[in-house]
Parts: C-alpha cells; sequence; structure tokens
C-alpha cells in the first residue's frame, strides 16, 4: 500500500463531529422492513455515538396495531440485528424510553388527530426544541397523503419559526418525470423546498462522498479530470442476488428506475460536475444540476442505440441454482421488465465532450460491486512497444474508485518489471479504507439521518435535480415503450435479451462497448 494517512491528528485536534440538537422524529410505515432494518439501527447507533442526544425521541406510526411497548419490542429486533455499535441492555433500556407509538392510516384524518394529540403531548414533557422530522418509509403510493394529512392537522410549520419541521421522502421519487414534478408540486403546497430532503442512500456512503474530497482537495487531479485526459469513464454497480421477494415491485420499476435514475445518475453528477464554489447543499447541487442538464437527451428512436436492457435467464449465482427472472415470485410471465441495463451517455459541455460515460447495473450478477472507473488516454507515444506486445494495452492509466465493498481509490500505472529486459508490467498504487483508516464505513442511513436533524441538504437532491435526471431517464422510457408498440404492431410482442444469472449480462452490452473499440472492466 503506497498511501495511508501521513500526519495522524492527535485526538484533540481531530475535528469534532458535529452533535446535534432535539428533535421528535416520526416514521410514517413504522411497521416496515426499511424502519427495522435502517432507520432505527442508524437512530440507536447515532444516540450511542454522542452524536445525537441520548433523550432523542422516535414516534413510530403505521396501521397495524401496537402499544408503546409492542412497538419498541419490535425496534428491539431490528436494532439487535442491525446496529453496527454493540449492543449493550442498559444503552437500550435508555435508548428504549425514548419511543413510542400511534396507529393510524395514511389517509386518515382520525389516526392524524391521534397523532398530532401524541406529539403535543410528547412535546409537553420530552425535550424536543419542538422540532418535527417527518420520514415518509411507507410505499409511495401513499406519500401524497400523508403530507396531505400533515398539512391538515397542522403539524407543518412555516420555515424561519424558531423550531424546525423537516420532511425526509424515501426513493422511488415518482415513477418518471411526469409522476415526480406532481409529487413535487403536491409537497411543495405543504413545504417549502428547504425543509424536503429527498433520500439517495448512496450519496450517505462515505466512499461517495470522498468523491468530491478526492476531486477538489487534491490539486493534481483536477487538471487531468477532462476530455484532454480522459478517454472514458465506466460505472459498474452490480449486484449478486436476484430480485429475491420484491418481485411485485421490481416488476413494475426496472433496473433503471431503481438504480440508474437516482443511485448510478448521483455518481455521474458527482464525477463529471464543474467545481462549486463552496461546500454547501446550494452551490454543490447548482453544479450537479449543470451536469445532469449536460448530459445528452435522447429521442426514442435513438434509444436503441446507446442503452441495452435484459433480463437475467436461470443460472448458477455463487453455486446456488436462480430461476429466470420471468420465473420469479411477484413476476409477469411475459414480463419487458430489464433486470440489467448498460447505456452509452454521453455528456455535452466543455469538460467532457467526446467522453462516454458507460453505466452498466443488473441483478443476479457474479459479484456485489460499486465502482468508478476513470480511463486515462495512452501515453501519446509508446517507446516500449517494439519490446513488449503489451505496452499499448497495459500504458493506460486508470483511476478506480471502489464504492462498496472494499472501499477505497487505486490507480493503475506501468512498472517496469525487475531484469534485464524493459518489459512492462501494470501495478497499482492504493488506498484502502479499511487499512488507513482502522475501520469499514458506516451504514449511510446514520450520516443522512444526521444530516436531516442537522438541517444540512448536501446529499439530499433538490427538486431540480431530482426532475432533470427523471427527464432523462423518461425519454428512454418513452424509447422503449415505443420498442414494444412497434413490436407489438408486427404481431410479435417484445421479449428482452437474456443473460445466465452468475454472468455479466448481455453480449449487447459488450458490443455497446465493442463500437468504440472498448471492453467492460472484468477484474472488479
Ligand atoms: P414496506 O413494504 O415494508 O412498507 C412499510 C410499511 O408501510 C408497512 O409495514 C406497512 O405498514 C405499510 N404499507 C405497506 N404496503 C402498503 C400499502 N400498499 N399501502 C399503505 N401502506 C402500506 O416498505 P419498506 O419499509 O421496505 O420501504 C419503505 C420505503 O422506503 C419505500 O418507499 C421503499 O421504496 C423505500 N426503500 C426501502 C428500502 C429497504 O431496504 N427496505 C431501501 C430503499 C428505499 P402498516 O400496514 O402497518 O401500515
Ligand atoms: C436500492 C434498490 O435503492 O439500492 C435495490 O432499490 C438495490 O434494488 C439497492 O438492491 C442497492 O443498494 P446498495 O447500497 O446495497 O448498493
Amino acid at each position: 500500500m503506497l498511501y495511508s494517512p501521513v500526519v495522524e491528528a492527535a485526538p484533540d485536534e481531530r475535528p469534532r463531529p458535529k452533535m446535534s440538537g432535539p428533535a421528535l422524529m416520526v416514521i410514517f410505515g413504522a411497521s416496515g422492513d426499511l424502519a427495522q432494518r435502517k432507520l432505527l439501527p442508524a437512530l440507536y447507533n447515532l444516540v450511542q455515538k454522542g452524536l445525537l442526544p441520548a433523550d432523542f425521541t422516535i414516534l413510530g406510526y403505521s396501521r397495524t396495531p401496537y402499544s408503546d411497548d409492542e412497538f419498541r419490542e419490535l425496534a428491539r429486533h431490528g436494532v439487535e440485528k442491525h446496529a453496527d455499535v454493540e449492543f449493550q441492555e442498559s444503552a437500550w433500556a435508555a435508548f428504549a424510553q425514548g419511543i413510542f407509538y400511534v396507529a393510524g392510516g395514511y389517509d386518515d384524518p382520525a389516526g392524524f388527530a391521534r397523532l398530532q394529540a401524541r406529539i403535543t403531548e410528547l412535546e409537553g414533557f420530552r425535550p424536543t426544541g419542538k422540532n418535527r422530522l417527518f420520514y415518509l418509509s411507507t410505499p409511495p403510493s401513499v406519500y401524497e397523503a400523508v403530507a396531505t394529512q400533515l398539512g391538515q392537522a397542522d403539524l407543518v410549520r412555516p420555515a424561519g419559526e424558531s423550531c424546525w419541521t423537516r420532511l425526509v421522502v424515501e426513493k422511488p421519487f415518482g415513477r418518471d418525470l411526469a409522476s415526480a414534478h406532481a409529487l413535487n408540486d403536491h409537497l411543495l403546497r405543504i413545504f417549502d423546498e428547504d425543509q424536503i430532503y429527498r433520500i439517495d442512500h448512496y450519496l450517505g456512503k462515505e466512499t461517495v462522498q470522498n468523491i468530491l474530497v478526492f476531486r477538489f482537495a487534491n490539486g493534481i487531479f483536477e487538471p487531468v479530470w477532462n476530455r484532454n485526459y480522459v478517454e472514458h469513464v465506466q460505472i459498474t454497480v452490480s449486484e449478486s442476488i436476484g430480485v429475491e421477494q420484491r418481485g411485485g415491485y421490481y416488476d413494475k420499476s426496472g433496473a433503471l428506475r431503481d438504480m440508474v435514475q437516482n443511485h448510478m445518475l448521483q455518481l455521474v453528477s458527482l464525477i463529471g460536475m464543474e467545481p462549486p464554489v463552496a461546500f454547501d447543499a446550494k452551490a454543490v447541487r447548482d453544479q450537479k444540476v449543470n451536469l445532469l442538464r449536460s448530459i445528452r437527451p435522447l429521442a426514442p428512436q435513438e434509444v436503441g442505440n446507446y442503452l441495452v436492457r435484459a433480463q437475467y435467464a436461470p443460472g448458477l449465482l455463487n453455486g446456488d441454482a436462480l430461476p429466470a427472472y420471468t420465473d420469479e415470485e411477484g413476476v409477469a410471465a411475459d414480463s419487458t421488465t430489464e433486470t440489467y441495463v448498460a447505456w452509452k451517455l454521453e455528456i455535452d459541455n466543455w469538460r467532457w465532450n467526446g467522453v462516454p460515460f458507460y453505466l452498466r447495473t443488473g441483478k443476479a450478477l457474479p459479484y456485489k460491486v460499486s465502482e468508478i472507473a476513470i480511463y486515462f488516454r495512452r501515453a501519446p507515444h509508446m517507446l516500449f512497444s517494439a519490446s513488449n506486445h503489451d505496452a499499448e494495452h497495459i500504458s493506460r492509466n486508470v483511476l478506480l474508485i471502489r464504492i462498496q465493498p472494499d472501499e477505497g481509490i487505486s490507480l493503475k500505472i506501468s512498472a517496469k518489471q525487475p531484469g534485464p529486459a524493459v518489459k512492462l508490467q501494470p501495478v497499482n498504487m492504493a488506498f484502502h479504507y479499511g487499512s488507513s483508516f482502522g475501520s469499514t464505513p458506516p451504514d449511510a442511513y446514520q450520516r443522512l439521518l444526521l444530516d436531516v436533524v442537522l438541517g444540512d441538504g448536501t446529499l439530499f437532491t433538490r427538486r431540480d435535480e431530482v426532475e432533470v435526471a427523471w427527464d432523462r431517464v423518461s425519454r428512454v422510457l418513452d424509447g422503449w415503450q415505443m420498442q414494444e408498440a412497434e413490436a407489438r404492431a408486427q404481431g410479435a410482442p417484445l421479449r428482452l435479451p437474456s443473460y445466465p444469472a452468475g454472468s455479466w449480462g448481455p453480449d449487447a452490452a459488450d458490443h455497446l462497448l465493442a463500437q468504440e473499440d472498448q471492453i467492460w472492466r472484468r477484474d472488479l
């Protein structure tokens, strides 16, 4: 390993983590998977780490009837199983004292009247500072209803008062541009933009945040971060699971909506954006939006030239047999939902013109990996090619930003193999989070929840950001719809290409790069 923290700050010189003030957090959909697996464990972790006050107040709301104690018991299971700090009875007992529950429907004025009464009661004896955080952890079909009821129950205080009210909205935020726009319009009738925190959990990952630090805290990379030096970029987010129990949700979504519109376009924007004037929510998001607006919008008939989609066929995944996607529970037998998508994305601006960003994501691929590979142009004149067949190939520098697992950054360079002949060999300069910082990064929800309480929106998506991302994705969806309509008109309903589960995707994705004399990274 060539990099490690060069100067260890003495403990008392380290920047102190920001401790948040008091608040009450209402979790809608509190009986569900996200609350149990992510939100409650993250809150417990934050309290134990001293980043949230020890008397932080949590109020669960969903339709399932629980008493406070029953809900605490449910929460305990989630925390015991998923928190990353060690579970201790005494710490749990103190944390659980701050957990409460109200049962009610999402479009039910009587339920919201009970909620309102409980909030008022809790604000009377818990130290909440009258700050309210509402978290939409329900299916998206009820987001609008919950917001409406919050407004009608008079639970939303205008921004700017001495105490705050904030709303966190989970993904998916809409299913196309029109629905995202409508949801934004609706929420903004009740909340101000500054009160709305649209979650993309990729932005809470340490390694994703580190992209900005890497680019803008190191003087040597920015000068080569452009079309003069970068040949192309590959972004891979692969998963080694099928759709598991989520077939019903996934079949209405697909890889483009589930992964590309949000997580992958966020990665593109962080890699491609111009330097912000400051590291604050407005400046960072302004530049991200500019980058997203530069993504070339596709006409429906062009979509086939830039994107490949496919579904997994039966295969072996980690030694286990996986059925075809269309045989999974909750998936239509004639489904045309993609479990794999590859996109040759062009960015029409001065920095990136002519530099393709190749994106690929899929389920049932060989490994779970999220990474960004920046391929630099070859040396302009290769001195060593005569004596070395591979020189052209291996002389290309690749900067690899590994989001997960084995989080870190490496730079592939060519080195001379020891010996009398000049023989080149690729070697890596590498930084690993684990060995440099002695720990693995915390779960993204911890950082994101803390930022909401602190009122820092930098790692959340703004209205214009989410809409421009949906605009580019909706154009692709229009193209796919056109393909399906054409196939139907010809009497041959569209079947997507397939790839065996456990392989790296369809051949067509390889052809997409082969047209440009490129190949996907294989040694992930
Ligand atoms: P769940 O399906 O577990 O739903 C949460 C709760 O909402 C349920 O316990 C149920 O509570 C209620 N609910 C379920 N279906 C309906 C329905 N059709 N109408 C009204 N209420 C319903 O969702 P998750 O907890 O998995 O996810 C919550 C949100 O977070 C979703 O928007 C999801 O897309 C998003 N998300 C989830 C992730 C995860 O890992 N789970 C990851 C990223 C995003 P009750 O019946 O008691 O009211
Ligand atoms: C979610 C998607 O947003 O991200 C899931 O809905 C996907 O389908 C998950 O599995 C991947 O997240 P991560 O953090 O495991 O890469």
